[in-house]
């Protein structure tokens, strides 16, 4: 589903100076400006609080589309024309006395027109932003809002979050974000799943050993000491990017590919997840913590270190061993790993299938490897599957394990895809299936909420890790425990 925008939108971006606005949002939309997908009479509403920020809007966007773009990405004479959109505003957000009433003139007469407000702003102000725009009287039939994660730190601060939200716009107004489902292989999966019988046929308990879902990070707290150490991977990670891959990959068909159809699928998959309880969390969960050690032959400190607190239990590694309670997925287990200063940066989905009922080449051939289908999101688009074939350099039957590689980030001749550009054309067009419903939320924050307890309510002392390793040594006896082993994809 490409998105075409044929018509002029108005696009707020609340928190609009801020370092996701910089970063990410206002990026994205120059790259669809430069690449003529969005109608240049467009607006987008840039806000900031301080009067210094207001002032120099347009000049601290120029410099930090030089700074995170792409190294020859940023085009002079195009931002020139991309100038011409922008519209400063400086306004609280939380305070309807502070800028609110001079928003107003800009949308009269124009009810027609889309009109999408982005909350790139803390949670905790989400309720009172919402507020003033239904105050201000800027919410039309046309409007939506998006908001980013972290909606709440459980699933009842969640709820309250969402309740206040949903006082002044409709559930299918309101579009939750989650940057994952941007990314082009996410879809891809999608597509793989639905449009090959070779899979339909294959993808259950009968024909499918486990599943692994990693995502791996090399960095550490990027500045964010605040919001991490009072969050941890399990918030950060789990409740969202990595419960959402987990849908995708272990949803039904649904009998059309709408965002609701969609959504109903994934949200049965979370409710499918068998509740991790009481001492199940000590066998099914490792919670780890990095230490200081060598990241590409850097010494980066330890978590500690950048938090510049003597103590934290917050967990920035989190290995999981969950099971689906249903008919496809019985005895299947997922195997969920997620870290910060690990060694590699790289997030997969790897299916590894059974092995062969019968060896009819006996053992001279060689040992056969069961087959593996890895989905590569990062840091490059691929897949791969691999497949057992004879080895064609003897004259011997040797069998050999070989790789069907298709790599996108290779074979779609330049294209590169940008999560957010991708997510925020969608929410101007009106097109939710890659958002998260209310009750998807909820019912990740179901699971995850009681082996965050347990973790808090016993004191549970993340294991330690060197930076630069994959974690900690009870990650891999984790599942070593059901003698498997995590798949390092480019050993
Ligand atoms: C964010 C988390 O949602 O995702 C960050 O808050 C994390 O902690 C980031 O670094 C990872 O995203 P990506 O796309 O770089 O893998």
């Amino acid at each position: 589903m490409t998105t075409v925008l044929d018509k002029p939108f108005d696009l707020v971006l609340f928190g609009g100076t801020g370092d996701l606005s910089l970063r990410k949002l206002l990026p994205s939309m120059f790259r669809a400006f430069m690449e003529k997908e969005i109608p240049s009479d467009s607006r987008i509403f840039v806000s900031s609080r301080k009067q210094e920020d207001f002032d120099n809007t347009v000049s601290k966007i120029k410099t930090a589309f030089k700074k995170f773009m792409l190294k020859d990405e940023f085009d002079e004479k195009q931002f020139k024309q991309f100038e011409q959109c922008i519209v400063p505003i400086i306004v609280d957000v939380a305070d309807y006395n502070k800028g609110w009433q001079e928003l107003i003139p800009y949308f009269e007469g124009r009810e027609e027109v889309s009109r999408i407000f982005y909350l790139a702003i803390i949670p905790s102000i989400y309720g009172d932003c919402c507020e003033n725009i239904d105050r201000a009287g800027l919410v039309s039939k046309n409007s939506r809002v998006v908001v980013e994660k972290p909606i709440g730190y459980d699933q009842v601060s969640a709820e309250a979050i969402n309740q206040k939200i949903a006082e002044h716009f409709e559930e299918e107004q309101i579009y939750r974000i989650d940057h994952y489902l941007g990314k082009e292989t996410v879809q891809n999966l999608l597509a793989l799943r639905f449009s090959n019988s070779l899979f339909e046929q294959f993808w259950d308990s009968k024909s499918i050993d486990h599943i692994q879902i990693s995502i791996n990070e090399k960095v550490g707290l990027e500045g964010r000491a605040g919001f991490y150490d009072g969050a941890g991977a399990m918030r950060d990670m789990v409740q969202n990017h990595l419960l959402q891959l987990l849908g995708l990959v272990a949803m039904e068909s649904p009998n059309k590919m709408g965002a609701n159809n969609i959504r109903n699928e994934k949200i049965k998959v979370l409710q499918a997840l068998r509740p991790i309880t009481g001492d199940a969390v000590q066998r099914y969960t490792v919670r780890g913590q990095y230490v200081a050690g060598n990241v590409d032959d850097k010494l980066e400190p330890g978590y500690l270190e950048e938090l510049g607190s003597g103590t934290s239990l917050t967990e920035t590694f989190v290995a999981i061993r969950a099971n689906i309670d249903n008919w496809r997925w019985a005895k299947v287990p997922f195997y969920l790993r997620t870290g910060k200063r690990l060694k590699r940066r790289s997030a997969e989905i790897v299916i590894q299938f059974k092995d062969v009922s019968h060896n009819a080449f006996g053992g001279d051939a060689g040992p056969l490897v069961p087959n593996r289908l890895i989905i590569q999101l990062q840091p490059e688009e691929r897949m791969q599957l691999l497949l057992m074939a004879k080895d064609m350099t003897q004259l011997k039957t040797v069998l050999k394990p070989v790789k069907l590689d298709l790599n996108f980030t290779e074979t779609s001749q330049g294209f590169k895809s940008f999560g957010y550009k991708r997510l925020l054309l969608d929410a101007i067009a009106g097109n939710a299936s890659l958002f998260i419903h209310r009750d998807e939320g909820s019912a990740a924050w179901h699971w995850v909420d009681p082996i965050i307890d347990y973790w808090q309510k016993n004191d549970v002392v993340p294991h330690l890790y060197r930076a630069g390793t994959w974690g900690p040594a009870e990650a891999d006896e984790l599942i070593a425990k059901d003698k498997r082993e995590w798949i390092d994809i480019e050993a």
